[in-house]
């Protein structure tokens, strides 16, 4: 199977989790982009649904398949989210911001009785720390924002390059209007503590360590989906 194959066979068995009715959380990134497109074929079918999108990108990609959207100010409780992933540890603590949406990622999942991932077999890992952690930062103070991230890190042991992340030749700007910092450190063995300690620095906004948001992930491979539960 191709890589695009994977991804809707991730997203079919999270389709299988929809009911009608649902307040749903729709996710951001290739792999939600093709739950969406089933999801869509399902509500040409009766499927009635109402999605909060977590970015600019998925709510245009709705809009343009006719899936209906409404807001957290106007449904702030959801019953379900699925959205993709970058990597994804045994525990199901994510890694994710990849595409850029982490920060309406996490405030809608956090909004959602459940969250399902959607994802193929090469996002999963051991340790998390492949993927380059995504850190959304304020603008203002960019570059004590970056030492103090670097800091608090080095306290944790860890380290590695922390780039600002780019659009030809501009920062990429996220929908909240912020910045974005890819942190190199490798393995990251103790995830909370450096959710906690990000956290703890003024100008950091929201980073991409999911952790305790996902209960299940269905995951794409050569074999077919898998379950996972955390
Ligand atoms: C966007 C995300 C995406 O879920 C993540 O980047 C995975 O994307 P894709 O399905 O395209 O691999 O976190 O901010």
């Amino acid at each position: 199977m191709d890589a695009r194959a994977l991804k809707i066979e991730a997203a079919r068995a999270a389709l299988a989790h929809v009911e009608d009715g649902m307040r749903l959380g729709i996710g951001t990134g290739s792999t939600a982009e093709e739950f969406v497109r089933l999801l869509a074929a399902r509500m040409r079918e009766g499927l009635s649904i109402i999605g909060v999108p977590t970015s600019e990108r998925t709510a245009a990609f709705c809009r343009e398949l006719g899936v209906p959207l409404t807001t957290l100010e106007e449904t702030p409780e959801l019953d379900l989210t699925v959205d993709g992933a970058d990597e994804f540890d045994p525990e199901l603590s994510l890694v994710k911001g990849g595409g850029g949406a982490l920060l309406r990622e996490k405030i809608v999942a956090a909004a959602s009785r459940r969250m399902i991932v959607i994802a193929d077999e090469s996002k999963a890992v051991q340790t998390l720390g492949r993927f380059p952690l995504p850190i959304e930062v304020n603008p203002f103070g960019l570059k004590a924002t970056e030492l103090a991230v670097r800091r608090a890190a080095e306290a944790l042991g860890l380290a590695g390059p922390v780039t600002l992340r780019m659009t030809k030749d501009a920062p990429f700007v996220t929908d909240g209007g912020h910045f974005i910092l890819d942190a190199s450190f490798g393995r990251i063995p103790d995830p909370r503590a450096l959710s906690s300690s990000l956290h703890s620095v003024p100008g950091v906004v929201e980073h991409g360590l999911f952790l305790g948001l996902a209960q299940m992930a269905v995951v794409a491979g050569a074999g077919g989906a898998r379950t996972i539960l955390a």
